[in-house]
């Protein structure tokens, strides 16, 4: 390895214009090249050190080093890594001394972006405790489903989200599950309050003994994926993962002196492993947002020196979607990291928001491949030189949309897709170094990983949709789906459904139905009412004729519905509500 970059870093400046001709990306290709080695010779060291060293050791190093530096910045409060520190030992113990965790148990945390949810995921670690991160949107059936999949015997709730957890109580009560509250005070039977039980622990330093058996391959994180099929997947994310995925920012070239904003839920991975573990791994400061704002955006990165912005594909359309003003350029943004951006949106954000590296990622959390767009070229999801490929082998098939399958040949065997072609499906090999953890408690779906489709941005799983919807009195069945519509990016939800016999379409118990159990995001935004489901061509192909053929009610004999969330119930489709969303007055 040495020879090899003495030789490039030789060649390099002997004949550097010869380069920049042949080799566009040359310098970029170097630097990225040599701070990827650099970052694989530390996770090399991490996985030989012992005892091992993992993201809370680093963290610990952090607040040695830096004790009263700003660590997060949430609602005009600073909280230092020396503040969070003590406050993660106060939780630790608190969770010692009345839940009795111990190494190895899984505790699910069920809150919002909050500061909180970073001290107590840090005071777990402190007791070698994997955690789950709920995604607060969910409710009921998917709730109790993505609790019980990680096997934890504890749940973590703030106080706001009391009512969720109230709605499943009973189930949870009768597998023997404790519950915990951030709350100081809680007068229902069987939740008891934590706030209380925090305050009142000592903030002194735990024993590293209690995490004595931990590993780089032990799970340190449960999050959750949905694909299109079935109820959200807990991946299993190692403490290798987490190495991985913070040092991302680290590969972008973000330094210590960096201010990072994260408006993307802590729930996922972009927000808790590049977005926050990144910034433990950085020493960085982070700027915490409960959520996204466009109209803030700009405001809170002038404000609070923001050098570093995440994204997914609507965060830059939103911002792009926001009146002009004069003083746009005007902020210390350089980076932005991310995924999903379109390539006319990527070069409006530029034109307006001025010269900022975009990074565009292509991961997925239980993906065992990843990709960096280093190079800053405009549309690329990633670049791949010859090191990458080399230790992370790839490839692109082709691939069939509407079957959702691979193309295969006569042989059945895949078809390498040519440089060129619109759609393919990346494989990524598995190997020793980029294994496939999988999904917690269940076999089948790590086995039938599938696409996904995107709804303003979250995954949502169209059969849990389906569930809910076939809970409405009125409804015998549902198939659900994704419709493209013209200046919106991702899908937007539908649902063809047939009315059980003698029944009307209930217009605001169906809406009831949705909201009580669905995130805004998941519930379909048009209902079609279907006779009767044809009994010919497989289920998948029925799928994709109604994808095709839309919500237009000029277009479709069927009864057309529409959610209207001022109105909080569905109304009937019009071709005036048609038209007023054609020309984004009404926005989805
Ligand atoms: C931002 O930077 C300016 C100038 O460097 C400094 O005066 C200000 O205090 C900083 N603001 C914050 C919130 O750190
Ligand atoms: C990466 O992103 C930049 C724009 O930020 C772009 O110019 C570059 O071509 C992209 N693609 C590759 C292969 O790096």
């Amino acid at each position: 390895m040495y020879i090899w970059f003495t030789v490039l870093a030789g060649l390099a400046i002997l004949s550097l214009p010869f380069l920049k001709t042949c080799f566009p990306y040359f310098g970029e290709d170097f630097a990225y090249i040599m701070r990827s080695i650099q970052l694989g010779a530390r996770l090399v060291k991490y996985k030989k050190k012992k005892p091992f060293y993992s993201i809370l050791d680093c963290f610990l190093d952090k607040v040695k080093r830096h004790p009263a530096k700003t660590f997060v910045h949430f609602e005009g409060r600073e909280y230092s890594y020396g503040e969070v520190d003590k406050q993660s030992n106060k939780v630790a113990r608190a969770l010692q001394a009345a839940a009795r965790l111990k190494e190895g148990d899984t505790v699910a945390l069920f809150l919002a972006n909050e500061p909180s949810f970073i001290w107590i995921w840090l005071g777990l670690a402190k007791l070698g405790c994997p955690t789950a991160l709920l995604n607060f949107n969910i409710r009921s059936k998917s709730l109790l489903h993505c609790f019980s999949c990680c096997g934890a015997k504890v749940i973590i709730a703030s106080a706001e989200l009391q009512d969720a957890v109230e709605e499943v109580l009973p189930t949870l009560r009768e597998q023997g599950i404790s519950v915990y509250l951030l709350s100081e005070a809680c007068s229902i039977q069987g939740m008891n309050t934590l706030s209380d039980k925090i305050s009142q622990a000592s903030d002194q330093p735990l024993s590293r003994d209690l995490r004595a058996n931990i590993h780089i391959r032990s799970t340190a994180l449960y999050i959750y994926t949905s694909g299109t099929t079935g109820l959200p997947k807990a991946a299993v994310v190692t403490h290798e993962r987490v190495w991985a995925a913070s040092f991302i920012q680290a590969a972008c070239g973000v330094t210590a002196e960096d201010v990072f904003y994260i408006n993307l839920p802590l729930y996922h991975s972009a927000g808790f492993l590049i977005g926050m573990a990144g910034g433990i791994e950085r020493g960085m400061t982070i700027f915490l947002r409960r959520k996204f704002s466009a109209s803030q955006f700009w405001d809170d990165c002038r404000k609070y020196n923001i050098t570093v912005m995440q994204y997914i594909g609507e965060t830059m359309r939103y911002l792009c979607n926001t009146p002009k003003k004069d003083d746009e350029k005007n902020h210390r943004v350089r980076i932005a990291i991310g995924n999903g951006v379109r390539t006319d949106i990527w070069t409006e954000f530029l034109n307006r928001f001025g010269d900022i590296k975009v990074r565009e990622l292509y991961a997925a959390t239980e993906g065992n491949i990843g990709f960096i767009n280093y190079t800053s070229k405009i549309g690329a999801v990633g670049r791949v030189n010859f090191i990458h490929r080399f230790f992370f082998p790839y490839t692109l098939i082709k691939f069939n949309i509407e079957t959702e399958e691979p193309v295969r040949n006569s042989e059945g065997l895949c078809i390498e897709a040519s440089p060129g072609e619109s759609t393919g499906l990346l494989v990524g090999k598995i190997t020793q170094r980029s294994p496939f953890i999988g999904y917690a408690g269940n076999k089948q779906q790590t086995e039938n990983k599938r696409l996904r489709d995107v709804w303003k941005g979250e995954n949502v799983a169209t059969s849990e949709v389906a569930d809910i919807l076939t809970m409405a009195p009125c409804i015998l069945e549902a198939n659900v789906y994704g419709v493209k519509v013209e200046g919106h990016e991702g899908r937007i939800g539908m649902a063809a459904v047939i009315l059980k016999e003698g029944e009307e379409f209930d217009c605001s118990g169906t809406y009831k139905q949705v909201a009580n159990y669905l995130p805004a995001y998941a519930r379909p935004r048009f209902i079609r009412i279907q006779a009767s489901l044809e009994m010919t061509g497989t289920f998948k192909m029925k799928k994709v004729r109604l994808v095709e053929e839309g919500f237009n009610p000029a277009h479709i004999q069927d009864s057309l519905y529409f959610l209207d969330p001022e109105k909080k119930t569905y109304i009937p489709m019009t071709e005036e509500i048609y038209r007023a969303i054609a020309s984004r007055e009404i926005k989805l």
